[in-house]
C-alpha cells in the first residue's frame, strides 16, 4: 500500500513538473497521416521559421482577455447512431464510447439527441406518443418503443462513463395528433402544432397544454433509463417547414408563449430542473431568440444556433452576446459531408471565437451508407464522426479528428480567451486560432491552417510569453503551454 502510494505521488509530481515546464503540440490533418498525433512541440520565444512562412497570433491571458467559460462538445446521438452503434460487438461498443467519452479519445463532455425520429431515423417516422394518429389528450398511450429505449439506453451508458456529461434533447415533430396537418411529415400545408398559435391564430390553445406534458412525459422516462436530460429545445429548426421528414414550423411569439405559460411552468411543477434553449435554427434570424428570451427569460437562458445559413455568419454570435450577455450560446448542429476536410473545425472554430460554451456536430454516427435515415426524405450524406462497418468495427473520420482537436485540450471549465491574428482571405487559405485558459492553469490554443503549406507561427501572450512552432498544411494543431507562473 505504502509503496503504491508513493509511486502514484512521484508519478503525479512527474506530471506536474511536466505541465509547470514544457509544451506539447498535437495535430490532425486533412492527409489523415496526423491523427491527434504528437509532433514537435513549440519553442520559447521567436524560434527558427527558415525560409517557411510566417504568422502572428496573440492571445490576451490577463483577466481582461476571458471570456466564455466552456461547458463541452460532442455530437448528436440520431436514431441512425443507436441502431449502427448497437451492431457493434459488446466489447467494440465499450470501446467505442470509452474513446467517445474519455480522455482516450476524444473526450466529448456535450450530447444532442433526437426526442423521436428526426431526418436520421429508419422507416417509419414516429413520436413517442402517435396513438394511430388519435388524440391522446391525457398522454395515456405515450411511450418511448423500441427505438426510444434503445436511445435513452445508449445515452445512459455513455452517462455511466463520463457523469458530468451534459445532453440535449430536441424534438421533430409533436405527434401528429396535435397537429394541424395531422402529420409528422408530407405535408408542409398547416404544419404547425394546434394550439391557436396562442392568440394570434384561430381558435384556442389547444394541444399547448398536452404538447408541454409530452416533454414533462419524455424526460421522466429517459430519466428512468438512466439518462437525465438537462435541457431541450421544443423544435429542432422551427422555421424549416419540410415534407420530407419530421418538420413543425413555430413563430417567434407562438414558441416564446408556449415557454413560457405552457413548457416551462409544466416542468417546474413536475420538479424537473431541465432548461429549455431558444431557437435550435440558423444564425440569419436572430431576431427570433430575442423574442423568446424577452418573452419567455424566466425559463430560457441559452440559445442555440445552427451553421446552414449561407453564408454562415457567426459574429452574429457576438452581437447577440453583446445585446444579452448573460445568455449563454451553443452551436447545435451542423453536418459533417465526408468530402471536407475542415468543416467540423470552421463549425468548431467560428462558434468559440463568438461566445459559444459548446458545439455539437450532426450526427455522432452512421452505417457505411451515412445511415439509415428515412426513404421518404432527410439526408442522404449526412456523414457520422464515427463509420459503423458493414461487417463490425467503427473508423473515425476526420470530421471527429478535427473536433477532438478542441474537445481534448480545452475541458469542462476552461476558459476562453481573447485574441488577435486569425484571418481568411476570400479563396479560403489563411489561419484561424482560439485560446483557452484550462483548469489547471496550463493554456490551450488551437491553429486551424487552412494554407496548403506549412506555416511558422508565433504566438504571443499579454502575460509576456513567446512560443513559436511549425503548423502543418491543412490541419488543425493545438499547442498546450505551460502555466505562466
Ligand atoms: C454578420 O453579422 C454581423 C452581426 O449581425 C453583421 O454586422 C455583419 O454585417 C454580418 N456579415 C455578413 C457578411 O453578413
Amino acid at each position: 500500500m505504502l509503496v503504491l502510494t508513493l509511486l502514484g505521488l512521484a508519478a503525479f509530481t512527474q506530471a506536474a513538473e511536466k505541465r509547470a515546464g514544457s509544451a506539447s503540440a498535437y495535430s490532425s490533418n486533412s492527409a489523415g497521416n496526423y491523427k491527434l498525433s504528437s509532433i514537435s512541440a513549440p519553442v520559447q520565444g521567436a524560434g527558427s521559421p527558415g525560409s517557411s512562412s510566417t504568422w502572428k497570433l496573440t492571445v490576451d491571458d490577463s483577466s481582461n482577455g476571458h471570456k466564455q467559460t466552456i461547458v463541452g462538445f460532442g455530437a448528436a446521438v440520431t436514431d441512425a447512431t443507436v441502431t449502427s452503434f448497437n451492431t457493434l460487438s459488446s466489447s467494440d461498443l465499450q470501446s467505442l464510447l470509452n474513446d467517445l467519452v474519455t480522455s482516450s479519445g476524444a473526450d466529448f463532455s456535450l450530447f444532442r439527441h433526437t426526442i423521436a425520429s428526426s431526418d436520421l431515423s429508419g422507416d417509419p417516422a414516429y413520436t413517442y406518443d402517435d396513438n394511430g394518429g388519435s388524440p391522446d389528450t391525457s398522454l395515456a398511450s405515450f411511450g418511448l418503443g423500441d427505438r426510444g429505449t434503445a436511445m435513452a439506453k445508449l445515452l445512459a451508458s455513455m452517462k455511466s462513463l463520463k457523469s458530468s456529461m451534459k445532453i440535449l434533447g430536441s424534438s421533430w415533430s409533436a405527434p401528429g395528433w396535435m397537429k394541424l396537418n395531422g402529420k409528422l411529415d408530407g405535408s408542409t400545408d398547416n404544419n404547425n402544432l394546434n394550439d391557436g398559435y396562442l392568440g394570434s391564430g384561430v381558435g384556442t390553445s389547444g394541444y399547448a397544454s398536452a404538447f408541454a406534458q409530452y416533454f414533462v412525459k419524455y424526460i421522466q422516462a429517459y430519466k428512468d433509463q438512466g439518462a437525465s436530460i438537462d435541457a431541450i429545445t421544443i423544435q429542432n429548426e422551427p422555421l424549416n417547414s419540410q415534407s420530407g421528414y419530421p418538420t413543425m414550423y413555430v413563430y417567434a411569439d407562438e414558441s416564446a408563449q408556449l415557454i413560457q405559460k405552457y413548457v416551462g411552468p409544466a416542468l417546474s411543477n413536475a420538479g424537473l430542473s431541465t432548461g429549455i434553449w431558444a431557437y435550435d435554427h440558423n444564425t440569419d434570424n436572430s431576431d427570433y431568440p430575442q423574442t423568446v428570451i424577452n418573452d419567455a427569460g424566466q425559463y430560457v437562458d441559452s440559445v442555440a444556433w445552427h451553421c446552414y445559413a449561407n453564408p454562415v455568419n457567426w459574429t452574429v454570435l457576438t452581437s447577440f452576446h453583446n445585446e444579452n450577455p448573460s445568455v449563454n450560446q451553443y452551436m447545435t448542429e451542423c453536418w459533417t459531408p465526408k468530402g471536407s476536410w475542415n468543416q467540423a473545425a470552421d463549425f468548431t472554430m467560428g462558434p468559440l471565437q463568438n461566445w459559444a460554451q459548446g458545439v455539437i456536430a450532426w450526427t455522432l454516427g452512421t452505417n457505411s451508407n451515412d445511415g439509415p435515415h428515412l426513404s421518404s426524405g432527410g439526408c442522404s450524406d449526412c456523414a457520422g464522426l464515427v463509420t459503423i462497418g458493414d461487417n463490425g468495427g467503427y473508423t473515425f473520420e476526420t470530421s471527429y479528428y478535427m473536433i477532438a482537436q478542441f474537445s481534448k485540450f480545452i475541458p469542462t471549465g476552461a476558459i476562453i480567451l481573447d485574441g488577435s491574428g486569425s484571418y481568411s482571405y476570400s479563396d479560403g487559405t489563411g489561419i484561424q486560432s482560439v485560446a483557452s485558459l484550462n483548469p489547471d492553469g496550463s493554456l490551450s490554443v488551437v491553429i486551424e491552417n487552412l494554407f496548403s503549406n506549412d506555416v511558422y507561427v508565433t504566438v504571443s501572450t499579454n502575460s509576456g510569453q513567446e512560443w513559436s512552432g511549425n503548423v502543418p498544411s491543412e490541419s488543425v494543431t493545438t499547442w498546450v503551454l505551460p502555466a505562466s507562473s
